[in-house]
């Protein structure tokens, strides 16, 4: 399996609005996989293609306590919203923010699994909020559009800021890779 490199805001790719996946196969599997790997390794709870610059309507998650229940969800579609309220989110594109996003706390899913099979199946709570995070990320929408344009004029500057002074540290400065 092959950890794959996390596009950051505000990298334009990240407004790719994914395609359909047409073909279910031992590629396709391989993609999920990687997909996994890299969002266990961050580590997140979920993840889009679109987040590792592949164009397609997939996205992985995992929210149990034991990172031991990985779910994969290909041309997902929302068919049920209730009970929307706010709750605290973050993302593996916007580094160290959270901000508050008001979604729907139970959600009714159809997707195909990773063999081409539809099902259907009901969410709640994370899990819930996070398959609607990353459908948006399929859209090409990230968290950081519902915050007003100040906030996420300040985010973007926080993020540039930061990788400037990673890119500028010396070497010595910086942790061991080991
Ligand atoms: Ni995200």
């Amino acid at each position: 399996m092959t950890r794959l490199t996390i596009l950051e805001y505000p990298d334009p790719r990240l407004r790719t609005v994914a395609k359909p996946v047409q073909v279910v196969d031992a590629a396709l599997r391989r993609l999920i996989d990687d997909m996994l790997e890299t969002m266990y390794d961050a580590p997140g709870v979920g993840l889009a293609a679109t987040q590792v610059d592949v164009h397609l309507r997939l996205l992985v998650a995992d929210v149990s306590e034991d990172k031991n229940e990985p779910l994969v969800f290909i041309n997902p579609e929302l068919i049920e919203q209730q009970e929307i309220e706010v709750s605290q989110e973050g993302c593996l594109s916007v580094p160290g923010v959270y901000e508050d996003v008001t979604r729907a706390q139970r959600v009714r899913v159809r997707a195909m699994d990773r063999f081409g099979k539809v099902f259907e199946r009901d969410l709640t709570g994370l899990l819930a909020v996070c398959v609607q995070h990353e459908i948006d990320h399929l859209d090409g929408k990230l968290f950081v559009d519902y915050l007003s344009d100040l906030k996420r004029t300040r985010i973007r500057k926080k993020l540039e800021k930061e990788r400037r002074q990673k890119r500028e540290a010396p070497a010595s400065s910086r942790a061991p890779s080991i």
